[in-house]
């Protein structure tokens, strides 16, 4: 049976031209404030593979690469409001300046759960850089250091978003309808 996800379903609501423009300006912010200091890029898996690899190749400024994985979704559009982790960092965070890349801060929740988590090790400093906000569907008192695009409440997929593991890979970012 073919499962493949209808393309036709999809709202085009950020291009890849604004995106590319957006991560452009986000790597000069970020390049001015982190000269000369020891950063640790931390993606946070799944869904902020493709803006974390853009973000990166675009810095000029050196960063070690982190991986961690949280899942708090599922197959549905609503979070489950649990958070869990499922890959932790291996490498030590203590003194070092932390930016965490985000896709996107929808209740908080996530975001929450790491920074209480990192926190916890003691970095240098923690920032969070994340490409999509919404800010009107918030429940806890988190926001990014740096934001791409404020959005709405919809629900929103590609550019490493995904609804059931299908859509990371367009290039845009949709509207799911
Ligand atoms: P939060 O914990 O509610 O802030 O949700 C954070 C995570 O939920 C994100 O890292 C995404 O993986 C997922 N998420 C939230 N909103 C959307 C959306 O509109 N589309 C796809 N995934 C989303
Ligand atoms: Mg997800």
């Amino acid at each position: 049976m073919k499962t493949n996800p209808n393309l036709e379903n999809v709202k085009v609501l950020l291009t890849e031209e604004q995106i590319q423009k957006r991560v452009g300006e986000l790597a000069q912010a970020l390049d001015s404030d982190y000269q000369d200091k020891e950063v640790v890029a931390l993606c946070v898996l799944k869904g902020s593979v493709v803006f974390f690899v853009d973000i990166i190749r675009a810095m000029k400024t050196p960063v070690r690469c982190e991986f961690l994985g949280v899942a708090s979704y599922g197959d549905e559009k609503q979070s489950s409001g649990e958070v869990k982790l499922t890959h932790d960092v291996k490498f030590p965070l203590s003194g070092k300046h932390v930016i965490v890349f985000e896709d996107i801060i929808d209740s908080g929740r996530t975001l929450n759960y790491l920074l209480n988590l990192l926190k916890a090790r003691e970095p240098a400093s923690l920032k969070v850089c994340s490409l999509l906000f919404k800010p009107n569907s918030l429940k806890k008192k988190v926001r990014p250091d740096y934001c791409g695009f404020e959005i709405g409440n919809e629900f929103v997929v590609g550019y490493g978003l995904d609804h059931a593991g299908w859509y990371r890979d367009l290039p845009y970012v949709g509207v799911l309808k």
